[in-house]
């Protein structure tokens, strides 16, 4: 009688999951009418595309993907769409929808963002800056933070900026003494993340002498964050298993040395010493006075991730294009450097000023290689892009990757010219984004260009780099692109 009664409910349950899967496959179809109207690759590929996804957990982490979206823009055209089962994301790169979308608060940030304040169930970057999605949540943050970013502020952070680019110039002297050949993506890495500690955090870390897990651990989150976004099937394979343990201690790393400079900010201020008005003071007033719940505590955590995160890897991989650039085509930039800072020693904020041909180097630097190649939005209602109608309740995502490498928008778009960016050229219209636009764009664009502008000026002044034969020049798609060679040089004193 129980078996038979077990055999009743094991068939009711087969029947249930059956109704289910057909109730899901019809809302799929259903999502799928609503949307096949807007152009976009034929929905075959997709299922194509999932397989080897699934088959290869290599395949995610090289170029490919920047080439399939160029590829895509360049064919579909200024809005094309493309479904992962019931998700619909749309590629946009139509100037007056960027133009309205991202200016705009009514656009908030899609469920990508929420994704990524876990890693593999491991708390990541939270409801930070970055990844908030409530508008007024946000905008909490952002007017707390700002203070952090005036430019009064990053006046005063000249100092700093200054002596941890010293700090590689003297490692750099030692490199070209010794005639060998550097990797200069790890260097601006080390200089990079010890101007975020000292100046966002007030340690110092001197990365260039000592040795510290705190790379590596940046870098194992942002390639776990590549896998867990964009391969809904990684955690499955057991081969994965490990790398993702290596991920979530990552995360963990960054969480635990947050709680204790916090801990010990705080201490500071309760002994009422002198603290700095910097972004970890910005990040406990943001938590509010008094009692902290755990969630204030994990809030804090967040924030804390999130600029450790932010402020660090997106710069150094700017610069590390940067010094790729220059070295390929020696550049009329060095005149500018000389003509401005000599032989002195410490840059001021002034002299920042005046490297106007300098920014414009760095501009096309971000324009080639926007190292944070993007950003998306949600669509919560129905709305017309470059005449098609879009239905409301789907994704669109801003690249300015993309259209910083489509001739209808930059002519002859693979070459390295810095003056499309003199101050008499015509402004690019909403398709030049490297920090994103509008009020989500980036809290830390001034602070990132000023220490950019510190380190190359320096190393310009002083030395001549050339690349290694033989590597390569492609882009390395983590999350954040950066040169998948490091960029390897060997390095001169210069002849002044
Ligand atoms: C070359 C360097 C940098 C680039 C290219 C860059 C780019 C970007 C982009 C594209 C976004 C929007 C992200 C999105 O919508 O998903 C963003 C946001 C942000 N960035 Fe940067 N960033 C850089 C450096 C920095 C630095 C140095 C800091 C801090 C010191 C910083 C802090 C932030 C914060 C807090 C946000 C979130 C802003 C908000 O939503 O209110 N970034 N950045």
């Amino acid at each position: 009688m129980i078996n038979l009664m077990n055999f009743y409910a094991l068939v009711f349950l087969v029947f249930l999951l059956f109704v289910a899967f057909l109730g899901y496959c019809l809302y799929i179809k259903h999502i799928h009418m609503k949307y096949d109207h807007i152009p976009g690759p034929p929905r075959d590929r997709y299922v194509k595309r999932l397989v080897v996804l699934a088959a290869d957990a290599n395949v995610k982490l090289v170029v490919v993907s920047s080439l399939t979206v160029i590829y895509r823009a360049k064919i579909y055209g200024p809005v094309y769409k493309i479904y992962i089962l019931h998700y619909v994301i749309l590629g946009v790169n139509c100037p007056e929808a960027t133009k309205e979308i991202l200016m705009s608060s009514k656009y908030p940030k899609d469920s990508f963002y929420k994704r990524l304040s876990n890693l593999f169930g491991q708390r990541f970057l939270g409801n930070g800056l970055v990844t908030a999605r409530d508008h007024k949540q946000w905008y909490k943050q952002r007017r707390i933070m700002d203070p952090a970013f005036s430019s009064l502020y990053l006046r005063g952070l000249m100092g700093a900026f200054n002596d941890r680019a010293e700090k590689l110039m003297s490692k750099l002297t030692d490199i070209a003494d010794s005639k060998a050949e550097t990797h200069m993506l790890n260097l601006m890495n080390c200089v990079t993340l010890d101007v975020i500690a000292k100046v966002a955090f007030g340690v110092d870390l001197d990365l260039l002498n000592n040795s510290s897990p705190f790379p590596k651990a940046i870098e194992t989150c942002l390639k776990g964050m590549t896998y867990y976004a964009r391969d809904f099937f990684f955690e499955l394979k057991p081969t994965n298993w490990s790398f993702i343990n290596e991920v979530r201690e990552a995360c963990r790393l960054l969480r635990k040395t947050g709680a204790k400079w916090i801990h010990e900010r705080k201490t500071a201020m309760g002994n009422g010493e002198d603290v700095p008005k910097d972004i970890l003071s910005q990040i406990i007033k943001s938590a509010g006075q008094g009692y902290l719940s755990l969630k204030d505590e994990e809030f804090m955590l967040d924030n804390f991730v999130t600029f450790f995160i932010a402020g660090q890897e997106t710069t150094a991989n700017q610069l590390a294009f940067c010094t790729m650039e220059l070295a390929r085509h020696p550049h009329v930039v060095r005149q500018e450097v000389d003509d401005v800072i000599g032989m002195k020693q410490d840059i001021s904020y002034d002299d920042l000023g005046r490297l106007i041909y300098l920014s414009q180097v760095l501009k096309e630097t971000l324009r080639i290689y926007p190292t944070a190649p993007g950003t998306s939005r949600e669509l919560p209602e129905d709305m017309v892009i470059a005449g098609i109608h879009i239905p409301g309740g789907c994704s669109c995502f801003f690249s300015p990757y993309v259209t910083g490498r489509l001739e209808k928008f930059f002519k002859d778009p693979l070459t390295f010219d810095p003056d499309r960016f003199h101050p008499d050229a015509p402004k690019p219209y909403y398709c030049y984004y490297p920090f994103a636009l509008g009020p989500r764009s980036c809290l830390g664009q001034n602070f990132a260009q000023m220490e950019a502008k510190v380190v190359m000026a320096k190393l310009l002044q002083r030395f001549d780099f050339t690349l290694v034969p033989g590597q390569s020049f492609d882009i390395l798609d983590t999350g954040t692109l950066r040169p998948k060679s490091g960029v390897l040089c060997s390095v001169r004193h210069r002849n002044h």
